[in-house]
């Protein structure tokens, strides 16, 4: 009898102490699913440092991404290099002038303003007098001597250019002997010019002539003269020139 109450008491002392290991299983995945469910809420509501941190990096990689923006660049950057491919590439010209009282120069600066050319102002090593009576003097003997006046600095490359609009001022019929060093120092073939004069009524005289036989081999269009009394306002007479040349922009 006392080992039959032995034994139910070990019976029940083992199913108690199975019953205890199960509570303390189950109150184990209870706090899991707990744990699991609210890092999901924290998930969703993105109050979790990782979550912090993904939607700054989200936007990097949207506008990194959008399409918007990447042909923006691309077709101003085409722009600018189909630019220069028809400025830089088809066209590149260059204004040349010489001016002693600044009628002439009035006309390069049209010419520049309505062609986008580089420009290169013709500048006596040394200067010229400014007294007009002492110049007209000063002028003929050069012509009658054939003097080749120096040109303080030089152009880089002219063979870069397809075309040079070449400016003078009409001294004696002609142009100035500085044109003729301009002529004597550059190969011009292959170049088309186109010379622009103003003078006091004599026009262009034989300078469209003179600059052919002086560059056989470069194209010289027909030119452009201003009286110079109208150089100060040479606009409208550019444009219908370059347009008459097919020039015009
Ligand atoms: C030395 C000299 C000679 C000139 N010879 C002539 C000429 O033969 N025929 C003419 O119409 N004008 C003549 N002129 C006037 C200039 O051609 C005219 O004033 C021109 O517009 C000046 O241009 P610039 O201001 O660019 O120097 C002469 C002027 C000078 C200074």
């Amino acid at each position: 009898m006392k080992r039959f109450f032995c034994v139910m008491i070990s019976c029940v002392l083992l199913f108690s102490l199975t019953a205890c290991g199960n509570d303390g299983t189950e109150r184990g995945t209870e706090s899991e699913a707990v744990n699991e469910a609210a890092a999901g809420q924290q998930a969703e509501e993105g109050e979790g440092p990782d979550m912090e941190k993904q939607p700054e990096a989200e936007p990097e990689t949207d506008t990194a991404g959008q399409p918007a923006t990447e042909p923006e660049a691309d077709s101003a950057g085409q722009a600018g290099a189909d630019m220069a491919a028809a400025k830089g590439e088809e066209n590149r010209a260059l204004v040349v002038y010489f001016s002693w009282s600044g009628n002439t120069e009035s006309i390069a600066n049209a010419i520049v303003e309505q062609t986008g050319a580089d420009v290169f102002e013709i500048v006596p090593e040394e200067a010229y007098i400014d007294d007009y009576n002492a110049l007209l003097d000063i002028a003929a003997q050069e012509k009658e001597k054939g003097v080749r006046p120096a040109i303080a600095g030089s152009i880089e490359d002219i063979a870069q250019y397809d075309i040079i609009y070449v400016g003078f001022p009409n001294w004696w019929s002609d142009m100035p002997m500085i044109l003729y060093t301009f002529f004597d120092s550059y190969d011009l073939s292959g170049i088309t010019i186109a010379p622009f004069c103003t003078s006091g009524g004599s026009g262009l005289s034989g300078t469209v002539d003179s600059i052919r036989e002086l560059e056989p081999d470069a194209e010289v269009l027909d030119g452009l003269h201003i009286g110079s009394s109208s150089a100060a306002e040479p606009d409208s007479a550019v444009t219908d020139w370059l347009g008459s040349l097919g020039l015009a922009e």
